[in-house]
Protein backbone atom coordinates (compact mmCIF):
# COMPACT_ATOMS: atom_id res chain seq x y z
CA UNK A 1 0.00 0.00 0.00
CA UNK A 2 1.08 3.53 -0.87
CA UNK A 3 0.51 6.89 1.14
CA UNK A 4 -1.73 7.57 -2.23
CA UNK A 5 -4.05 4.41 -1.51
CA UNK A 6 -7.34 5.00 1.04
CA UNK A 7 -6.85 8.21 0.89
CA UNK A 8 -9.96 9.91 2.27
CA UNK A 9 -12.36 11.63 0.03
CA UNK A 10 -11.10 15.20 1.82
CA UNK A 11 -7.95 14.32 1.74
CA UNK A 12 -8.02 13.18 -2.38
CA UNK A 13 -10.36 16.52 -3.30
CA UNK A 14 -7.97 18.82 -1.93
CA UNK A 15 -5.32 17.15 -3.71
CA UNK A 16 -7.63 17.70 -7.07
CA UNK A 17 -7.44 21.18 -5.47
CA UNK A 18 -4.08 21.51 -6.22
CA UNK A 19 -4.02 19.65 -9.18
CA UNK A 20 -7.44 20.90 -11.11
CA UNK A 21 -8.03 23.93 -8.98
CA UNK A 22 -11.42 22.05 -7.78
CA UNK A 23 -13.21 25.14 -6.29
CA UNK A 24 -13.39 25.07 -1.88
CA UNK A 25 -16.85 25.61 -1.87
CA UNK A 26 -17.45 22.55 -4.75
CA UNK A 27 -15.62 20.43 -2.10
CA UNK A 28 -17.42 21.86 1.02
CA UNK A 29 -20.93 20.72 -1.38
CA UNK A 30 -19.70 17.61 -2.28
CA UNK A 31 -18.57 16.75 1.57
CA UNK A 32 -22.43 17.65 2.72
CA UNK A 33 -23.62 15.41 -0.39
CA UNK A 34 -21.32 12.30 1.12
CA UNK A 35 -22.89 12.93 4.29
CA UNK A 36 -26.49 12.66 3.12
CA UNK A 37 -25.50 9.17 0.93
CA UNK A 38 -23.89 7.89 4.48
CA UNK A 39 -27.36 8.88 6.38
CA UNK A 40 -29.68 7.66 3.99
CA UNK A 41 -27.17 4.11 3.10
CA UNK A 42 -28.38 3.84 7.61
CA UNK A 43 -31.52 4.66 7.34
CA UNK A 44 -31.93 1.90 4.41
CA UNK A 45 -30.10 -1.00 6.31
CA UNK A 46 -32.45 -0.12 9.34
CA UNK A 47 -35.56 0.00 7.06
CA UNK A 48 -36.71 -3.46 7.88
CA UNK A 49 -36.60 -2.52 11.62
CA UNK A 50 -38.47 0.36 11.33
CA UNK A 51 -40.89 -0.37 8.59
CA UNK A 52 -39.88 1.97 6.16
CA UNK A 53 -38.94 -0.20 3.08
CA UNK A 54 -42.60 -0.36 1.61
CA UNK A 55 -44.92 1.86 0.20
CA UNK A 56 -46.49 5.40 1.01
CA UNK A 57 -49.97 6.34 0.01
CA UNK A 58 -48.74 9.01 -2.11
CA UNK A 59 -48.13 9.67 -5.50
CA UNK A 60 -44.70 11.66 -6.74
CA UNK A 61 -45.15 14.30 -10.06
CA UNK A 62 -44.12 11.21 -11.97
CA UNK A 63 -47.34 9.54 -10.83
CA UNK A 64 -45.04 6.41 -9.44
CA UNK A 65 -45.91 5.14 -6.08
CA UNK A 66 -43.84 6.77 -3.34
CA UNK A 67 -41.95 4.69 -0.73
CA UNK A 68 -41.33 5.77 2.26
CA UNK A 69 -37.32 5.72 1.75
CA UNK A 70 -38.23 7.76 -1.35
CA UNK A 71 -38.93 10.64 0.85
CA UNK A 72 -36.64 9.93 3.69
CA UNK A 73 -33.79 10.21 0.91
CA UNK A 74 -35.49 13.05 -0.63
CA UNK A 75 -35.25 14.90 3.14
CA UNK A 76 -32.24 13.90 3.71
CA UNK A 77 -30.07 14.86 0.48
CA UNK A 78 -32.34 18.58 0.72
CA UNK A 79 -31.60 19.42 4.64
CA UNK A 80 -27.44 18.29 3.60
CA UNK A 81 -27.26 20.12 0.30
CA UNK A 82 -28.88 23.59 1.89
CA UNK A 83 -25.99 23.93 3.77
CA UNK A 84 -24.45 25.01 0.84
CA UNK A 85 -24.35 28.80 1.08
CA UNK A 86 -23.41 28.40 -3.21
CA UNK A 87 -26.19 26.38 -3.47
CA UNK A 88 -29.36 28.38 -5.36
CA UNK A 89 -32.04 25.62 -6.24
CA UNK A 90 -32.68 21.82 -5.58
CA UNK A 91 -34.24 19.81 -8.26
CA UNK A 92 -35.59 16.51 -7.22
CA UNK A 93 -37.44 13.17 -8.76
CA UNK A 94 -40.31 13.52 -5.71
CA UNK A 95 -40.68 17.58 -6.02
CA UNK A 96 -42.98 18.68 -8.82
CA UNK A 97 -41.08 22.58 -8.59
CA UNK A 98 -37.71 24.05 -8.44
CA UNK A 99 -37.13 24.45 -4.33
CA UNK A 100 -35.30 27.99 -4.42
CA UNK A 101 -33.05 28.75 -1.34
CA UNK A 102 -32.13 32.24 -2.68
CA UNK A 103 -33.82 35.37 -3.06
CA UNK A 104 -31.75 35.56 -6.15
CA UNK A 105 -29.20 33.63 -7.56
CA UNK A 106 -25.47 34.82 -8.34
CA UNK A 107 -23.02 33.87 -11.14
CA UNK A 108 -21.38 31.15 -9.29
CA UNK A 109 -23.91 29.56 -7.22
CA UNK A 110 -25.21 26.00 -7.77
CA UNK A 111 -28.07 24.09 -8.85
CA UNK A 112 -28.13 20.63 -7.76
CA UNK A 113 -30.05 18.27 -9.48
CA UNK A 114 -30.86 14.22 -8.20
CA UNK A 115 -32.74 11.64 -7.89
CA UNK A 116 -32.43 10.38 -3.94
CA UNK A 117 -33.58 7.11 -3.99
CA UNK A 118 -32.76 5.50 -7.44
CA UNK A 119 -33.97 1.51 -8.37
CA UNK A 120 -36.43 1.31 -4.62
CA UNK A 121 -38.43 -0.89 -6.37
CA UNK A 122 -35.97 -3.01 -5.34
CA UNK A 123 -36.21 -1.85 -1.60
CA UNK A 124 -37.43 -5.12 0.21
CA UNK A 125 -35.69 -7.66 -1.92
CA UNK A 126 -32.52 -5.92 -0.50
CA UNK A 127 -31.41 -5.52 -4.19
CA UNK A 128 -28.93 -2.90 -4.59
CA UNK A 129 -30.48 1.17 -4.76
CA UNK A 130 -28.82 4.00 -4.97
CA UNK A 131 -28.74 8.26 -5.00
CA UNK A 132 -27.67 10.15 -8.07
CA UNK A 133 -26.81 13.75 -8.08
CA UNK A 134 -25.47 16.80 -11.03
CA UNK A 135 -24.49 20.45 -10.15
CA UNK A 136 -24.73 22.95 -12.61
CA UNK A 137 -22.92 26.39 -11.51
CA UNK A 138 -24.61 29.27 -12.95
CA UNK A 139 -22.74 31.81 -15.49
CA UNK A 140 -24.43 35.30 -14.62
CA UNK A 141 -26.90 36.33 -12.54
CA UNK A 142 -30.54 35.43 -12.23
CA UNK A 143 -33.32 37.18 -10.91
CA UNK A 144 -36.15 35.82 -12.82
CA UNK A 145 -36.48 32.45 -10.52
CA UNK A 146 -38.67 30.68 -12.22
CA UNK A 147 -39.02 26.39 -13.62
CA UNK A 148 -37.52 27.45 -16.83
CA UNK A 149 -34.23 28.71 -15.44
CA UNK A 150 -32.47 24.92 -14.35
CA UNK A 151 -33.04 23.83 -17.81
CA UNK A 152 -29.39 23.44 -18.63
CA UNK A 153 -28.19 20.98 -20.91
CA UNK A 154 -25.51 18.27 -19.32
CA UNK A 155 -22.88 19.59 -21.42
CA UNK A 156 -23.06 22.20 -18.62
CA UNK A 157 -22.56 20.07 -15.78
CA UNK A 158 -19.35 20.51 -13.37
CA UNK A 159 -19.94 17.66 -11.52
CA UNK A 160 -22.02 13.92 -10.98
CA UNK A 161 -21.87 11.43 -8.76
CA UNK A 162 -23.90 8.83 -7.43
CA UNK A 163 -23.86 6.62 -3.78
CA UNK A 164 -24.18 2.75 -4.69
CA UNK A 165 -25.85 1.12 -1.60
CA UNK A 166 -24.91 -2.60 -1.95
CA UNK A 167 -22.89 -4.95 0.40
CA UNK A 168 -20.98 -2.11 0.62
CA UNK A 169 -21.56 1.56 0.03
CA UNK A 170 -20.06 3.23 -2.83
CA UNK A 171 -19.34 7.27 -3.87
CA UNK A 172 -18.61 7.71 -7.33
CA UNK A 173 -17.67 11.37 -8.68
CA UNK A 174 -16.38 13.12 -11.72
CA UNK A 175 -15.50 17.17 -11.43
CA UNK A 176 -14.68 16.62 -14.97
CA UNK A 177 -11.53 15.67 -14.60
CA UNK A 178 -11.69 11.63 -14.16
CA UNK A 179 -14.07 9.20 -12.28
CA UNK A 180 -12.75 8.43 -9.12
CA UNK A 181 -14.64 6.04 -6.76
CA UNK A 182 -14.36 5.66 -2.80
CA UNK A 183 -16.22 3.23 -0.53
CA UNK A 184 -17.47 3.96 2.93
CA UNK A 185 -15.13 2.38 5.72
CA UNK A 186 -17.56 1.93 8.88
CA UNK A 187 -14.70 2.16 11.48
CA UNK A 188 -13.45 5.82 10.43
CA UNK A 189 -17.08 6.81 8.83
CA UNK A 190 -14.82 8.29 5.99
CA UNK A 191 -14.87 7.88 1.74
CA UNK A 192 -12.08 5.89 1.14
CA UNK A 193 -10.06 6.10 -2.49
CA UNK A 194 -10.85 2.41 -3.52
CA UNK A 195 -11.66 2.97 -7.58
CA UNK A 196 -9.14 5.81 -8.88
CA UNK A 197 -9.17 6.63 -12.03
CA UNK A 198 -12.32 4.45 -12.92
CA UNK A 199 -12.59 3.80 -16.95
CA UNK A 200 -15.05 1.73 -19.00
CA UNK A 201 -13.44 -0.93 -21.33
CA UNK A 202 -13.96 -0.03 -24.80
CA UNK A 203 -15.60 -3.30 -25.90
CA UNK A 204 -17.38 -5.64 -24.05
CA UNK A 205 -19.55 -8.81 -24.23
CA UNK A 206 -22.01 -7.89 -21.91
CA UNK A 207 -24.95 -5.97 -21.92
CA UNK A 208 -28.26 -4.92 -19.67
CA UNK A 209 -31.70 -4.41 -21.30
CA UNK A 210 -35.55 -4.86 -19.44
CA UNK A 211 -35.79 -7.58 -22.28
CA UNK A 212 -39.66 -8.17 -20.86
CA UNK A 213 -40.44 -4.94 -23.13
CA UNK A 214 -39.14 -6.42 -26.16
CA UNK A 215 -42.47 -6.17 -28.23
CA UNK A 216 -42.27 -2.33 -27.65
CA UNK A 217 -38.58 -2.37 -29.03
CA UNK A 218 -38.17 0.13 -31.88
CA UNK A 219 -35.99 -1.62 -34.87
CA UNK A 220 -32.42 -0.13 -33.96
CA UNK A 221 -32.84 -1.82 -30.21
CA UNK A 222 -34.19 -5.11 -31.91
CA UNK A 223 -31.28 -5.50 -34.35
CA UNK A 224 -28.64 -4.88 -31.82
CA UNK A 225 -30.09 -7.54 -28.98
CA UNK A 226 -30.54 -10.57 -31.50
CA UNK A 227 -27.27 -10.17 -32.71
CA UNK A 228 -25.84 -10.19 -29.49
CA UNK A 229 -28.13 -13.39 -28.76
CA UNK A 230 -27.21 -14.79 -31.93
CA UNK A 231 -23.82 -15.46 -30.55
CA UNK A 232 -20.41 -16.79 -31.89
CA UNK A 233 -22.18 -17.83 -35.48
CA UNK A 234 -23.64 -14.33 -35.79
CA UNK A 235 -22.58 -10.73 -36.69
CA UNK A 236 -20.74 -10.09 -34.06
CA UNK A 237 -18.91 -13.38 -33.85
CA UNK A 238 -18.96 -13.84 -30.03
CA UNK A 239 -21.20 -14.65 -27.44
CA UNK A 240 -22.85 -12.13 -25.17
CA UNK A 241 -24.01 -12.09 -21.16
CA UNK A 242 -27.06 -10.73 -20.31
CA UNK A 243 -27.56 -8.85 -16.51
CA UNK A 244 -30.57 -6.81 -15.52
CA UNK A 245 -30.48 -5.16 -12.03
CA UNK A 246 -33.59 -2.90 -12.31
CA UNK A 247 -31.24 -0.58 -9.99
CA UNK A 248 -29.07 2.12 -12.53
CA UNK A 249 -26.88 2.78 -10.41
CA UNK A 250 -25.79 -0.76 -9.85
CA UNK A 251 -25.54 -1.19 -13.55
CA UNK A 252 -23.42 2.05 -13.99
CA UNK A 253 -21.36 0.83 -11.38
CA UNK A 254 -20.51 -2.63 -13.06
CA UNK A 255 -20.55 -1.04 -15.95
CA UNK A 256 -17.35 1.17 -14.46
CA UNK A 257 -15.89 -1.92 -12.78
CA UNK A 258 -15.88 -4.81 -15.99
CA UNK A 259 -17.45 -2.76 -19.04
CA UNK A 260 -20.85 -3.35 -20.63
CA UNK A 261 -23.59 -1.27 -22.21
CA UNK A 262 -27.16 -0.47 -20.41
CA UNK A 263 -30.19 0.28 -22.25
CA UNK A 264 -33.17 1.89 -21.57
CA UNK A 265 -34.51 2.81 -24.88
CA UNK A 266 -37.36 5.24 -25.88
CA UNK A 267 -40.08 2.10 -26.70
CA UNK A 268 -43.51 2.23 -28.47
CA UNK A 269 -45.05 2.06 -24.95
CA UNK A 270 -43.33 4.74 -23.05
CA UNK A 271 -42.56 6.95 -26.24
CA UNK A 272 -45.46 9.28 -25.45
CA UNK A 273 -43.55 9.66 -22.21
CA UNK A 274 -40.62 10.71 -23.79
CA UNK A 275 -38.76 7.18 -22.00
CA UNK A 276 -38.16 5.39 -18.65
CA UNK A 277 -35.64 7.32 -17.32
CA UNK A 278 -35.43 11.25 -16.34
CA UNK A 279 -32.95 13.40 -18.39
CA UNK A 280 -32.19 16.13 -15.69
CA UNK A 281 -30.93 13.85 -12.44
CA UNK A 282 -30.75 10.32 -13.81
CA UNK A 283 -29.66 10.94 -17.77
CA UNK A 284 -27.21 13.27 -17.26
CA UNK A 285 -25.28 12.53 -14.57
CA UNK A 286 -25.03 8.89 -15.53
CA UNK A 287 -24.01 10.33 -19.22
CA UNK A 288 -21.11 12.58 -17.63
CA UNK A 289 -19.72 9.90 -15.62
CA UNK A 290 -19.43 7.41 -18.21
CA UNK A 291 -18.13 10.01 -20.65
CA UNK A 292 -15.30 10.98 -18.41
CA UNK A 293 -14.68 6.99 -17.79
CA UNK A 294 -14.03 6.92 -21.55
CA UNK A 295 -17.25 5.42 -22.50
CA UNK A 296 -20.10 6.36 -24.80
CA UNK A 297 -23.58 7.91 -23.71
CA UNK A 298 -26.42 8.51 -26.13
CA UNK A 299 -30.31 9.08 -26.34
CA UNK A 300 -30.47 6.81 -29.28
CA UNK A 301 -28.64 8.24 -32.23
CA UNK A 302 -27.26 11.50 -30.60
CA UNK A 303 -25.63 12.71 -27.43
CA UNK A 304 -27.40 12.50 -23.88
CA UNK A 305 -25.73 15.37 -22.39
CA UNK A 306 -26.54 17.88 -25.77
CA UNK A 307 -30.43 17.21 -25.25
CA UNK A 308 -32.07 21.11 -24.74
CA UNK A 309 -34.06 20.38 -21.65
CA UNK A 310 -38.06 21.45 -21.68
CA UNK A 311 -39.46 19.95 -18.91
CA UNK A 312 -38.05 19.37 -15.12
CA UNK A 313 -38.97 15.66 -14.93
CA UNK A 314 -38.15 15.32 -18.81
CA UNK A 315 -37.64 11.85 -19.86
CA UNK A 316 -35.26 10.14 -22.39
CA UNK A 317 -34.10 6.89 -24.33
CA UNK A 318 -30.42 6.06 -22.22
CA UNK A 319 -28.11 3.84 -23.87
CA UNK A 320 -24.58 4.05 -21.98
CA UNK A 321 -21.18 2.25 -21.40
CA UNK A 322 -18.74 0.76 -23.51
CA UNK A 323 -17.73 3.00 -26.40
CA UNK A 324 -17.86 0.23 -29.24
CA UNK A 325 -21.21 -0.93 -28.28
CA UNK A 326 -23.03 2.44 -28.14
CA UNK A 327 -21.09 3.49 -31.42
CA UNK A 328 -22.66 0.69 -33.29
CA UNK A 329 -26.39 1.09 -31.69
CA UNK A 330 -26.37 5.06 -32.36
CA UNK A 331 -25.39 3.49 -36.41
CA UNK A 332 -28.60 1.12 -36.40
CA UNK A 333 -30.56 4.27 -35.44
CA UNK A 334 -29.08 6.45 -38.19
CA UNK A 335 -29.57 3.27 -40.63
P1 LIG B 1 -36.66 5.07 -9.79
O1 LIG B 1 -36.64 4.00 -8.72
O2 LIG B 1 -35.92 6.30 -9.37
O3 LIG B 1 -38.05 5.38 -10.28
O4 LIG B 1 -35.84 4.55 -11.06
C1 LIG B 1 -35.73 3.19 -11.38
C2 LIG B 1 -35.22 3.09 -12.80
C3 LIG B 1 -33.82 2.60 -12.95
O5 LIG B 1 -33.06 2.46 -11.83
C4 LIG B 1 -33.92 1.26 -13.60
O6 LIG B 1 -32.96 1.13 -14.56
C5 LIG B 1 -35.29 1.22 -14.12
O7 LIG B 1 -36.03 2.19 -13.49
C6 LIG B 1 -35.90 -0.13 -13.88
O8 LIG B 1 -36.93 -0.28 -14.76
P2 LIG B 1 -37.81 -1.61 -14.87
O9 LIG B 1 -38.75 -1.55 -13.70
O10 LIG B 1 -38.50 -1.45 -16.22
O11 LIG B 1 -36.91 -2.82 -14.84
MN1 LIG C 1 -34.35 6.71 -10.59
MN1 LIG D 1 -35.88 7.61 -7.44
Amino acid sequence: MTTEDHLTFRQFMLREQDRVGTSSDLILLLEDIATACRVISHKIREGAFVGTLGATDDTNVQGETQKELDVIANDEFMRHCANSPRCAALVSEELDNVVWLKKEAKKGDYFIYFDPLDGSSNLELNISVGSIFSIVELQEDLTDLTDEAVLIAGTEQICAGYSLYGPSTSLVITTGHGVNGFTHQMGSGEFLLTFPDMTVPASTQEYAINASRQNFWDAATKRYVDECLAGKDGPRGKKFNMRWVASMVAEVHRILTRGGVFMYPMDSENASMGGRLRLLYEANPMGMIIEQAGGKASIGGSRILEVAPTDLHQRCGVILGSAEEVDLIDQYYSE
